[in-house]
């Protein structure tokens, strides 16, 4: 069992500026449309819906908060970069993510998902740049990582690594896949510690 799977739904906000101060622990999940964040959420809490998938991008648009505990919690970040989202709404929707990375105080660390395929856009960037400047440790993690295989997912994985050494922050990389649990582990281990999870308790559970 893993401490996550006691996760339950909290509540969804309509944008960044409508969450409430929390004085706990949050990781947020952030990504393109479509990167599979819903999808690894799911998998990490070893339930099947409660997170939203969709085979339509830009399907989660409200911000879900999980709970885990009554001091942790899950965030499910709205994806962006969609191309039919008009071009002031995806700018209205950066300038807050912006603003929750800087100034989200319960904010322990940012997890994000981009299709090992197409790592690294500019939109996933600029958000690696805000939350290294937020001093927040990132989690890059590599989705749908079992449409490659071994070889080209390891190749994908140290190019990431690599290139990732330039933004200078606490970043750490793995490939993921929410279908056969490539990278489950690792995800874990790393969010427990975020979290102050003690391993005890987390063996307990
Ligand atoms: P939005 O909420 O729209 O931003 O999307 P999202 O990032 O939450 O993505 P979601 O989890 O809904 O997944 C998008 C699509 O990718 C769905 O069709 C999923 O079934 C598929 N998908 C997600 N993760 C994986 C994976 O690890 N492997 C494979 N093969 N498909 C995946
Ligand atoms: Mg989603």
């Amino acid at each position: 069992m893993s401490y996550f799977t006691k996760a339950t739904f909290l509540t969804s906000a309509p944008s960044i500026s409508h969450l409430s101060d929390f004085d706990g622990m949050e990781v947020a999940f952030a990504g393109r449309s479509n990167a599979g964040k819903s999808s690894a959420l799911n998998k990490l809490t070893r339930q099947n819906s409660l997170a939203r998938t969709s085979k339509t991008p830009g399907r989660t648009q409200l911000i879900n908060l999980f709970e885990l505990d009554e001091r942790r919690r899950l965030v499910d970040l709205p994806g962006y970069g969609y191309a039919k989202v008009p071009l002031e709404m995806k700018l209205k929707w950066q300038k807050n993510l912006g603003e929750y990375l800087e100034n989200r105080k319960c904010l322990k660390g940012l997890v994000v998902l981009m299709d090992i395929r197409h790592p690294l856009k500019d939109l996933d960037q600029n958000l690696i740049y805000w939350a290294v400047d937020a001093k927040l440790p990132v989690l890059l993690l590599l989705t749908k990582a079992d449409k490659l295989k071994s070889g080209k997912r390891k190749q994908q994985v140290m190019m990431v690594r690599e290139a990732s050494m330039a933004f200078c922050g606490d970043i750490t990389v793995h490939a993921f896949s929410s279908l056969t649990g490539i990278g489950l582990n690792e995800a874990e281990n790393l969010l427990l510690d975020w979290f102050e999870v003690p391993r005890k308790l987390d063996a307990s559970l």
